[in-house]
């Protein structure tokens, strides 16, 4: 594997395998890897030739009041985890030379990009977008894959490759779990001991609402509302929403249909820490 800093030596590295005939997959992350991570190198490596993981905390999708100077970083451990995983090229970028100053320029995704996370997080999907169409651009990739642990990213990367033409084969992969159900997450670091076994009730909640659909329940209101007591009454969590949606449109579901799909997702603060979980569930 090899580590590549500079924007240049990366766009000549990839336009070579490009013009080889090299197929060439990226896996953009933030760094501080775990299995979530490595599963992507995983499934990437096996239609590719070329892997480019990326490491990259990305300023501009951080709002003033959020953690990106403390933002778990540890770029040994994962030069080593990139490494195992089948990374081929590792691609860590500086700040300064992929948001030279002054920078002017941003994607930005409308509608979708204003619910869920974006009510909460004004801000974050521009940066997303942003800083994945700058990969792209830079990487030229045949494939690129994110996780559906951040459901409404994967909409709205799928809708940005989709609007702006990139000619990008966009994968979205299972989310990967600790034993006892909490989704892998770099920020899980932050939890403290109570908070961290009180965390799985994130996804004792979703299969709550899993088997409600499948006994009937058909109002997303009365599964919201045990929920919310399932994670009030056996946790400190916080929550900040529970939403059901369509799976692309992100359009809020009232009554669940018979043969449609619902995307339910949530996020709850548990101290300082913010977590999301998702699940999508075939309405019988
Ligand atoms: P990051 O949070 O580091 O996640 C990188 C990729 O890993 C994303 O596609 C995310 O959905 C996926 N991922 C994280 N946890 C996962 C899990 N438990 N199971 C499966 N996949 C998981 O998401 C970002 O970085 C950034 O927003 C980025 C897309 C890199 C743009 O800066």
């Amino acid at each position: 594997m090899n580590v590549i800093h500079s924007i240049a030596e990366m766009q000549r590295i990839a336009d070579a395998h490009r013009s080889e005939g090299k197929r060439i997959g990226v896996v953009p992350t933030m760094g501080y890897l775990h299995r979530g991570h490595t599963s992507l190198i995983d499934i990437v490596r096996g239609s590719t030739d070329i892997v480019v993981t990326t490491i990259f905390v990305n300023p501009t999708q951080f709002a003033a009041n959020e953690d990106f100077t403390k933002y778990p970083r540890n770029i040994e451990r994962d030069t080593e985890l990139a490494a195992e995983a089948g990374t081929t090229y590792l691609f860590v970028p500086e700040a300064a030379e992929m948001y030279p100053t002054p920078y002017h320029t941003y994607v930005s995704v409308e509608d979708i990009t204003t619910v869920l996370e974006g009510r909460i997080r004004p801000t974050h999907f521009r940066g997303v977008t942003t800083i994945v169409a700058k990969l792209f651009n830079i990487i030229k990739p045949h494939v690129a894959i994110f996780g559906q642990k951040d459901a409404q990213q994967a909409v709205v990367i799928n809708k940005m490759a989709k609007d702006l033409n990139f000619d990008v084969q966009i994968i979205v992969a299972p989310i990967i779990r600790e034993p006892d159900g909490l989704a892998m997450s770099s920020r899980n670091v932050y939890l403290t001991e109570t908070e961290r076994r009180e965390a799985p009730v994130l996804l004792r909640s979703l299969q709550y609402a899993g088997e409600a659909i499948a006994n009937g329940e058909r109002s997303a209101a009365a599964i919201r509302t045990s929920m919310e007591l399932l994670i009030v009454e056996s946790s400190s969590g916080r929550i900040d929403y529970i939403a059901f949606t369509d799976p692309e449109s992100l359009e809020e579901i009232e009554k669940f249909v018979p043969g449609s799909r619902a995307l339910i997702s949530l996020a709850v603060r548990f101290g300082q820490t913010r977590l999301i979980d998702n699940t999508i569930i075939a309405i019988p």
